[in-house]
Formats: structure tokens, C-alpha cells, sequence
């Protein structure tokens, strides 16, 4: 009865709630993916987007290296197969923002983001991302040429300010819905906290009183208490996930549907992980070439185990434990990507089993596991109907 009661009153709430419209596209309560440079490249994109997640946004595309022809950069911004594809920009010069917003909706962008939260020194230095912040009039002049050069919605994210002495989110965000933005994101640190501390999901607020345009609350959300507590303090109308995706691409969707019904989806079950992660590893050899495939692929091996132990409850079995750092060293030290896929599920499989779970690798589920794994799902297309053959539990 507790449970009827609880979705009954998310579902009336979620009903109450006003929708997000961003040009063609209208979501409720969204729960968007973070750019995370490093992380958010278009295979992890397709994968979050094939669990049923609102919106990804690209890695930050440093304008006028873009507008120039980097090819880093080109790739960066690549979505096909997404819908809507969201490109995030970042810059310090107004004429570079302009012409990289019109090259991005020329090859396809739905929607514009403006990256003033990102502290990173070497991005700073450059009068890039967060330190936008440190002079509003000039950070306006990118919004309004980004603006003026796109017919597509254009929207900003920021964190609270500077330091705690500069706290202007609400002013900068006032002015960019004046000038037109279409959506303002604020991440609840200040530039000087880098990622220390807790964000403060109430200090958003301050935006919300001054904005009519959707507003998305970001920083430190991890499950559905969270996502919870991050809308009711900051009165946000929808918020983003980064880190707390890294090792589960389905939790903003998950959250999504939480928002939605109350229903808390832990996550795909062993075999469909297992496939999942050899996918994603097959799709960041064909994204980026064998070597740096193999490369960029790393960390996200590292964090898919972490998370799978963490949902285990981190338990393993006495000499389990030598074997599974043993395994994990191979597995992240491997560069021949046949030789990776054989270690990765015999170290999920290992972890599964010592955490003592049962019936986790059904018949049923390994069929469909080796179906999906042994398809070499690398392609685009193909990467999209395996996700969503692997999620349904039918062949692809
Ligand atoms: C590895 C990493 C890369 C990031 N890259 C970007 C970026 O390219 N653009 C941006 O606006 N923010 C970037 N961020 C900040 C995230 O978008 C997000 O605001 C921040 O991580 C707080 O959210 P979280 O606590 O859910 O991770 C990055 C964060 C991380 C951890």
C-alpha cells in the first residue's frame, strides 16, 4: 500500500509539472546527461540515449579550434543517430562562438549549449568555460553572437559563480533569458570549488527566482533520493547527471522513469551488462581506431566493475578478491580488443559469483548475452538496434 501511495503521489506530481519545450522537442521533468570531455562521446552518448535518457550533450567543442577544421574537435561534435543532438560549445571570442554555432547546426546540432561552468585552469586561462563568469558584459557578447547565429534553441550552463565572494548565476542567467537562451543549467559549485564539497542544490534557487525559462539543477546526483532532494531544493524544473552515470549510462533514464512512475530500476541484469560492456568497447574501437579505442575505453572498464561492485554491496569471497584485482589489472592493462572482450565477462562473472548471487546468469540470459556480444554490434546503426535488442531481450 506504501508503495501504491508513493506512486500515486510521484505520478500526481509528475502531472502537476510544466514541460520543457526546446523547438521541436518537449520533455517533463528531463533528466539530461552532463557533457563530461573525456566521457561523453557519441558511443557513450547512443548508449544512454538507447536506455531511454532525454537528453546527451556533447564534450565541450572548443570553438574556433572546430570552426578551424580540428579533426578532435569534429569528432567531439559528431551525433548522428541522435535526436535531439545537443553540442556544447566553449569559447572566449564571440566571432569563434557565432561561426562554430552556425557549423554546428549546419551539420545537424538541434540545440546549442554554451559551456561557462567548466573550471578546468587550462580552459580558464584561456577566458574559457567558468571564467566567463569573472565578466558578464563580455560572456553576454558570446551569447548574443552564438544567438544571432543559429535558429536552433541555445541554451547555458554555469555554475554559481566564481568563489563564494562573486556568486552572479542568477544575474548572468537573468540577462541570458533576456537575450533569448532557452534553457539555463547551473551546476551548485563555484569555479574556485572545482568539484570539493557538496554541491549546494539550494543555492540554485536563487536562479529560479529570476528566470521563467526551464531550469536544470546539476551537481553530485547519484540515485533517486537525489534526484528527489536536487528538484525540491532548488525548484529546478528537470536536472543533469554527469559522474554519477559513469559505470551505469542507464541511470538518467533510470531517474527519468523514477520521476515519471516511482519506479527504481537498478540496472540490466549480468548477462545484459556483460554484452553492454563489450559493445561499448566494440564501438570505441570503431569511433576512435584499435589504439586510442583501446584507450579511451579504459577508464569506463574501470568504473562499469566499480559500479557492478558497488550494486553487489562490494562483497567478494576470500581468494576471490586477489583474483579479481589480478583480473582487473589484465583486463586494464590489455591493448588486443579480442583479447578484452574474453576478459570481460569472465571478471563480471567472477564478481557476480563471489558476491554469492543466484540466477543472475539464467540460460535464458546468456543466450541472449552471447547473441548480443558475439553480433559484433560496431557500427552505428547496428550499435542502435543491438541496444535496443539487448534491452527488449529479442535478437537484433
Ligand atoms: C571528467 C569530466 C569532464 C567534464 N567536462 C565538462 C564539459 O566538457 N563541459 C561542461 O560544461 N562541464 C563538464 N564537466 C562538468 C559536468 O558537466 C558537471 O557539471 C559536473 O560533473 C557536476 O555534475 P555531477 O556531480 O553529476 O558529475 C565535466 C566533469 C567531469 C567530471
Amino acid at each position: 500500500m506504501g508503495n501504491v501511495d508513493t506512486e500515486a503521489k510521484i505520478s500526481a506530481k509528475a502531472q502537476a509539472v510544466k514541460s520543457v519545450k526546446l523547438g521541436r522537442f518537449s520533455f517533463r521533468r528531463p533528466v539530461l546527461l552532463a557533457p563530461m570531455s573525456g566521457v561523453t562521446d557519441l558511443p557513450f552518448r547512443r548508449i544512454v540515449v538507447g536506455f531511454g535518457a532525454d537528453l546527451v550533450v556533447t564534450e565541450m567543442v572548443a570553438s574556433e579550434s572546430f570552426q578551424k577544421g580540428d579533426a578532435e574537435m569534429a569528432l567531439r561534435s559528431a551525433g548522428e543517430g541522435l535526436s535531439p543532438h545537443v553540442v556544447q560549445l566553449a569559447g572566449s571570442e564571440a566571432h569563434w562562438m557565432g561561426e562554430a554555432a552556425r557549423m554546428a547546426e549546419a551539420n545537424g546540432a538541434d540545440i546549442i549549449d554554451i559551456n561557462m561552468g567548466c573550471p578546468a585552469r587550462r580552459v580558464t586561462t584561456g577566458w574559457s568555460g567558468a571564467a566567463l563568469m569573472r565578466d558578464l558584459d563580455h560572456a553576454m557578447t558570446l551569447v548574443e553572437a552564438t544567438l544571432a547565429a543559429v535558429n536552433v534553441p541555445v541554451t547555458l550552463k554555469m555554475r554559481l559563480g566564481w568563489d563564494k565572494s562573486s556568486i552572479n548565476a542568477p544575474e548572468l542567467a537573468r540577462r541570458a533569458e533576456s537575450a533569448g537562451v532557452q534553457m539555463i543549467t547551473v551546476h551548485g559549485r563555484t569555479r574556485d570549488q572545482f568539484y570539493e564539497g557538496r554541491a549546494d542544490w539550494s543555492a540554485i534557487r536563487a536562479v529560479r527566482d529570476v528566470i521563467s525559462v526551464p531550469l536544470i539543477a546539476n551537481g553530485d546526483v547519484s540515485g533517486f533520493e537525489d534526484a528527489d532532494a536536487i528538484l525540491d531544493a532548488s525548484g529546478a524544473d528537470g536536472l543533469m547527471i554527469g559522474r554519477g552515470a559513469c559505470g551505469r549510462p542507464w541511470l538518467p533514464a533510470a531517474v527519468s522513469r523514477y520521476l515519471a512512475n516511482g519506479q527504481r530500476w537498478a540496472g540490466p541484469e549480468l548477462s545484459e551488462l556483460v554484452s553492454l560492456v563489450v559493445r561499448h568497447h566494440a564501438a570505441l574501437v570503431d569511433h576512435y581506431g584499435p589504439v586510442k579505442g583501446v584507450l579511451a575505453a579504459r577508464k569506463h572498464l574501470g568504473w562499469y566493475l566499480d559500479a557492478y561492485r558497488d550494486r553487489l554491496g562490494g562483497v567478494m569471497a576470500g581468494g576471490d578478491e586477489a583474483e579479481f584485482t589480478r583480473m582487473r589489472s589484465e583486463l586494464l592493462r590489455a591493448s588486443d580488443p579480442n583479447a578484452i572482450a574474453e576478459i570481460i565477462p569472465a571478471i563480471f562473472t567472477l564478481l557476480s559469483r563471489s558476491a554469492g548471487l543466484s540466477g543472475a546468469s539464467s540460460e535464458a540470459d546468456q543466450l541472449r548475452a552471447a547473441h548480443c556480444a558475439s553480433a559484433g554490434k560496431t557500427t552505428a546503426t547496428e550499435l542502435a538496434e543491438g541496444d535496443a535488442a539487448c534491452q527488449t531481450g529479442r535478437a537484433a
